[in-house]
């Protein structure tokens, strides 16, 4: 939510580069963009809309610029606008802040600030930074100094990152908010995230809650809270740079849909002992079988747990998923018996984070299944399995969905003395199984033949219950339409007075999940003249009951909604597609949700 770079560098070419690495944070808020440029004065520019919007502001030749700082907005205080659109400066121009998270006492600042005779030109919270600066500069403080201080006051979640005229140091700061430094030969880059400098550079610093770091050409400083110097692990991320292009797909969604079956075979590799018929995950090897399992997790994660949660309670073991902003602690029995699985693509998502540490609070164990490494659930929970995606650009939640289904199927099994050696065979199979799926899906037909439908129902059970509700969030998302998921059990009870004739559904009808119910359900669909579309390994079985089929291979019961959600994937991409959505960047949305 909101994406920041800095670079400062040897070379002249900042603007390039903070451009380039605001291209690659856009996922993280679009609505405004701008850069400031540390020259002997600060230059900055800043337009509401797409970073190519700010791209056609910015000077063809800004002069030899080796230093800057850049944002990437998803609106909190204040409409998107060229105004609230970040670097916020003091009065003078000295100082450009940018900053992601939201200062929760900023009134409280704005209004001393005001007091004291300071104007405001935007609606944010970020403006009172450098105003607070500008007057501790005032009070004869070094920059360093003034930065420090001004930090201190802020309450609530932030990443904050400053430059100043006339020089080529970038200050950060970081409190419940991601920021990353990147080491490279030219230079040295700040960013949200690795994609904003990966193409130059691997070797990167996770800045810690609490920590500040100054940078130069040539040289990074990381201090703690108390102002010692620490000595930052240095880690190399392993990835391509093409891992964050679209290798010549239209959009980074249907990249990530495709990517699927590799994004498998990651998550997979050297986690299952096939001939013993058992799952190797080193990360869990010292967890006890707990009393309970909590999951908590938002969103696409939120519909993965849901899917986890079955799989571990038919293991015998009492679990829970919860929507991570309604988890409490103290209104949940969570204790040390406890085992509580952080469910985050980003492993930065403010209600997630804030679900983990209420549960480490509580001396919970805590597990974080995540794809980001060294993201903030992966440092603050006590254990780590990684879901091994790649890089996921685009906001809607597709390769990491599958992921976090296979990692959370491998947890559960994992935790169990008795393992199930089909479920084993059939993870190892899964990935040749996507890419099938991939190949023949005629999803793209029937979305042009329902692209005008007045909405999309989504309907299943059991293990294919949370992929419906899946189904129906990638519609809403994407395509802007009304679209609902069910517990196919469920419709008769209210929700059937929405089904038309212009309301398409999507049955999942998949072995092992009570296909015989749902296709009860079916019927009372189509008595109501709605198309019905079902999704299934058992075509012979379902096809003289519904409309279409969308097919898909047989695997094990537990898995083949994995493959089901995959022609899911499919139909929304395409449906958004012929409406000309914003497929990668839908309208309201950002892709780290780092606010509450
Ligand atoms: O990074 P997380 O998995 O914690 O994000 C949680 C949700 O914000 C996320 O899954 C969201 O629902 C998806 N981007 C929707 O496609």
């Amino acid at each position: 939510m909101c994406g920041i770079i800095g670079y400062t560098g040897t070379d002249d070419s900042a603007l390039d580069i903070l451009l380039t690495g605001l291209n690659g944070l856009e996922y993280r808020g679009y609505d405004s963009a701008g850069v400031a440029l540390a020259n002997d004065s600060l230059d900055i520019y800043k337009r509401e809309g797409e970073v190519s919007a700010l791209e056609a502001a910015v000077p063809e030749a800004p002069g030899s610029v080796s230093a800057g700082i850049g944002h990437t907005r998803w609106s909190t205080h204040g409409p998107p606008s060229d105004e609230n659109a970040h670097p916020h400066t003091d009065e003078d121009g000295r100082v450009a802040v940018v900053h992601n998270g939201i200062i929760e006492n900023y009134q409280a600042l704005r209004d001393e600030l005001v007091a004291r005779g300071h104007e405001f030109t935007s609606d944010t919270d970020t403006e009172v930074i450098p105003h607070l600066i500008e007057e501790q500069l005032e009070a004869g403080e070094n920059r360093q100094t003034a930065f420090r201080q001004v930090v201190d006051r802020l309450e609530g979640s932030y990443a904050v990152a400053a430059v100043f005229e006339g020089s080529d140091v970038i200050y950060a700061a970081r409190h419940e908010s991601p920021l990353v430094i990147g080491l490279g030969d030219e230079g040295n880059y700040l960013a949200s995230d690795v994609p904003a400098f990966i193409e130059y550079t691997d070797q990167v610093i996770y800045l810690e809650d609490g920590e500040f770091a100054t940078l130069t050409p040539d040289e990074v400083v990381v201090r703690d809270e108390a102002g010692e110097i620490v000595e930052p692990s240095i880690e190399e991320i392993a990835w391509d740079p093409e891992d964050a292009g679209k290798s010549g797909y239209d959009h980074y969604m249907k990249k990530e849909i495709h990517e699927q079956p590799r994004a498998i075979r990651n998550c997979l590799r050297n986690r299952l002992a096939e001939f013993e018929d058992r799952v190797v995950l080193e990360e869990l090897d010292d967890i006890e079988r707990p009393a309970r399992i909590h999951l908590v997790a938002c969103g696409t994660s939120y519909h993965a747990a849901l899917y986890g949660a079955q799989l571990l309670r038919e293991h015998g073991i009492p679990t829970q998923s919860f929507l991570a902003s309604e988890y409490r602690a103290e209104s949940v029995a969570v204790d040390a018996e406890t085992l509580v699985i952080g469910v985050t693509q980003s492993g930065e998502t403010a209600d997630t984070m804030r679900a983990l540490r209420e549960a480490n609070g509580a001396e919970a164990t805590t597990l974080a299944v995540t794809n980001t490494v060294g993201s903030s659930a992966a440092r603050e929970c006590d254990h780590v399995c990684y879901v091994r995606a790649g890089p996921e650009i685009g906001v809607a939640a597709t390769k990491t969905f599958a992921s976090q289904q296979v990692a959370l199927a491998m947890v559960a099994t994992a935790l169990v003395d008795d393992p199930d050696p089909a479920l084993v065979d059939a993870l190892s199979e899964l990935p040749d199984q996507i890419q099938q799926v991939l190949d023949e899906s005629h999803a793209r037909a029937l979305a042009d033949a329902y692209v005008d439908a007045d909405a999309y129902f989504f309907v299943g059970r059991e293990y294919t219950a949370p992929v419906a509700l899946e189904g129906a969030l990638k519609m809403k998302e994407i395509t802007y339409k009304h679209a609902e998921g069910f517990a196919a059990g469920e419709l008769k009870h209210g929700p059937l007075a929405l089904v038309t004739a212009d309301t398409p559904v999507f049955a999942l009808l998949t072995e092992g999940s009570r296909l015989e119910k749902t296709l009860g359900n079916v019927k009372e669909i189509q008595a109501r003249d709605a198309p019905v579309i079902a999704v299934t390994d058992v075509p012979a079985e379902v096809e003289r009951y519904v409309d279409h089929v969308l097919e898909v291979p047989s695997s094990h019961p537990k898995l083949t909604p994995i493959l089901a959600n995959i022609q899911l994937q499919l139909a929304s991409y395409w449906v958004a597609n012929q409406l000309n959505r914003s497929i990668d960047k839908p309208r309201n949305l950002a892709k780290s949700v780092t606010v509450e």
